[in-house]
């Protein structure tokens, strides 16, 4: 496995890859790599000759400097697992290097981020858009890996390489769990052990929701209903609950099987977490 810092000789290398032929798929993450990660990584080595990891800390998705200066960087472990995994090449840039500097250049997604994860963080996905768009630029992959984890960013990445035409196949895999059902991620590691074991309620919600509109029961009741619930547990406060359609992700009022995303945000102390399932 290679590990490159700087955007040249990253550059330098991959030309010569393409030379001989061999595509190229990417995987973008900020690091602290868990099992969500690398079915990632897994992913791509199936359909790609080269799979690179980014791992940067992007500072422009960040709307809380609290949340930026604890998010855990722990570069060495995360080279270990991508190496058990067999990746290719860690692209882990500075920040100097990325944003020489910043970008007045916004992105603006329209309705697709004016809920959820774009409206209670303002900014985050102008953020995402120009420092993905900035990876597609600098590593031309031919395919790129996000996680359904983080459902709203993969529909904003898919809008992103349709408006701006990027030519690579955005391929979408699905959320890892925990045994328990707490989706893996990242921010899991800033829970305290008594947190950690109440955060799978988080998950348990969305499967009670899914059976809720399955009985014909309103959005508008589950959404009180699971709210209600999950407030009730000491420790955990609900940002957003909403039931929408998967592709655009505005509120739907009644449940349309296969097109129906059910998405949560929630605090426990100060780490959020989220969540989403597909019906
Ligand atoms: P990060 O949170 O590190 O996630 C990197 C990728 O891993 C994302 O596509 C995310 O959806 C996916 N992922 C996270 N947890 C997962 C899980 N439990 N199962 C499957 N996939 C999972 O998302 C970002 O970084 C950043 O916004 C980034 C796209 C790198 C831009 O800075």
């Amino acid at each position: 496995m290679q590990i490159f810092y700087s955007i040249n000789s990253l550059q330098d290398f991959l030309k010569s890859q393409r030379k001989m032929g061999r595509s190229i798929g990417l995987v973008p993450t900020m690091g602290a790599l868990h099992k969500g990660h690398l079915s990632l990584i897994d992913a791509s080595k199936i359909q790609n000759d080269l799979t690179v990891c980014s791992i940067f800390v992007n500072p422009t998705q960040f709307n809380n400097q609290q949340d930026l200066a604890v998010y855990p960087r722990t570069l060495e472990a995360d080279c270990q697992m991508l190496e058990s995994v067999n990746c290719d090449v860690v692209f882990s840039p500075n920040a100097q290097d990325i944003y020489p500097t910043l970008p007045n250049l916004k992105f603006d997604f329209g309705d697709l981020e004016r809920v959820m994860e774009g409206k209670f963080r303002l900014g985050h996905f102008n953020g995402v858009g120009i420092v993905v768009s900035k990876l597609f630029n600098i590593i031309q992959p031919d395919n790129a890996y996000f996680g359904q984890k983080d459902l709203q960013q993969c529909a904003i990445i898919n809008r992103l390489v349709k408006d701006l035409s990027y030519n690579l196949k955005l391929n979408v895999c699905p959320t890892q769990r925990e045994t328990d059902g707490l989706a893996m991620s990242s921010r899991n590691r800033n829970l305290t052990p008594e947190q950690r074991k109440i955060a799978p309620a988080i998950y348990k919600s969305l499967q009670k929701a899914v059976e809720l509109l399955k009985n014909k029961n309103s959005s508008e009741s589950v959404k009180l209903l699971i709210v209600n619930q999950l407030d009730n547990i000491e420790g955990i406060k609900v940002e957003y609950f909403e039931i929408s359609d998967f592709e655009t992700l505005q509120p739907i009022n009644e449940l349309s099987e296969g097109k129906t995303a059910l998405c949560i945000a929630a605090f426990m102390g100060t780490t959020r977490l989220i969540d989403n399932v597909i019906i």
